[in-house]
């Protein structure tokens, strides 16, 4: 706060934990720079007009989201809304944080990477954020319903609405064609005209004539590809994918890139994707670093590389 009067536009977006709001990479580097003469940022780092790195975010955190809230127009109102989440598994007399204090913010239609170490809590908190599990302290709110203490069934009817899950084995059916594979989630909402959607889904990720092929008779690009469909096909609002590139080849990989900015640009998806390889990360807007159940860093990448399906080969 002790800067939010030289910039009074810009006090939101000084208080939260959310970089993307800020209207330009300048504002923000001014911002940001001086911040850090106040002492409230002890390191700021401006990589030339590509990327821009502000550490020690968590010293601006100061629980402020619940202010910055009140302040968010409709229209800028996160998609995605965490606060001091915390995760805690309990096993016998072993207590595992897997997450310790996260504070993050999702904007519809960004596209967003997380990544960090083995065992830092990215699964964790994607899977809460894919409503497949709840925080064990925090609000979790999501397109501005506070959802962080819904019981398991009002849990599963939001998690069929609005996400779509990719996950790194793919997670196919293998006695089953890739065209059943896309119906099956439709088939649990009893929804219509299933056939024509699964078709409609696999053409979008460029599989329009593999449609018959079982999983064995694919390879590992496009099984993914038949795993993104599957997501898609209920039409939801973001696409939670956890190290979708994790097992496929770099060529294979930046395919799955290719469509996740597709789906991205063109359908206006929100995307969060875990990632270990960041030549795969700076293909989003923004990379969150997670280190021991706690965001550390976050980078504006502000020219993410661009690859369409066509360039990834
Ligand atoms: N169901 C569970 N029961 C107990 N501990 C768990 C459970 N799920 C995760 N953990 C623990 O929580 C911590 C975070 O796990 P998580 O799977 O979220 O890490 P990750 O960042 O996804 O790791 P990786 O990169 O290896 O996939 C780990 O210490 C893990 O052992
Ligand atoms: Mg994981």
């Amino acid at each position: 706060m002790v800067c939010a009067t030289k910039w009074p536009g810009l006090r939101i977006e000084l208080l939260a934990p959310a970089w993307n709001l800020v209207s330009s990479q300048a504002a923000l580097r001014s911002c940001a720079s001086s911040h850090a003469a106040c002492g409230r940022l002890s390191h700021v780092i401006c990589a030339g007009d590509h990327l821009l790195k502000v550490r020690e975010l968590m010293s601006l955190r100061s629980s402020s989201v619940g202010d910055a809230r009140l302040e968010d127009s409709p229209q800028r109102r996160p998609l995605i809304e965490l606060a001091d989440l915390t995760k805690t598994f309990f096993m016998g007399e072993v207590q595992v944080h897997a997450l310790r204090g996260v504070f993050l913010r999702i904007h519809k239609g960004e596209l967003i990477s997380i990544m960090g170490p083995s065992g830092s809590g990215k699964s964790t908190l994607m899977n809460i954020i894919g409503c497949l599990d709840q925080p064990t302290s925090g609000r979790y709110i999501l397109d501005g319903q506070d959802i962080s203490r819904l019981k398991d069934d009002a849990l599963a009817e939001i998690r069929n609405r609005k996400i779509g899950f990719v996950f790194q084995n793919y997670n196919l059916l293998a006695r089953t064609s890739a065209l059943d594979n896309v119906e099956l989630p439709l088939v649990y909402a009893g929804v219509r005209n299933r056939r024509r959607k699964a078709r409609a889904a696999l053409e979008e990720v460029g599989l329009a004539d593999r449609l018959d092929h079982r999983p064995s008779e694919l390879s590992g690009g496009q099984q993914q590809r038949v795993a993104i469909a599957r997501a898609l096909v209920n039409d939801p609002d973001i696409i939670l994918a956890d190290e979708p590139t994790g097992n496929l080849d770099s060529k294979s990989g930046r395919e799955i890139v290719a469509i996740m900015q597709q789906l991205n640009r063109e359908k206006g998806l929100t995307v969060v994707f875990v990632t270990h390889d960041r030549s795969i990360a700076l293909h989003t807007e923004r990379i969150i670093h997670l280190i021991d159940g706690q965001i550390t860093d976050e980078e504006l990448v502000a020219e993410p590389i661009g690859v369409t399906i066509e360039t990834a080969v």
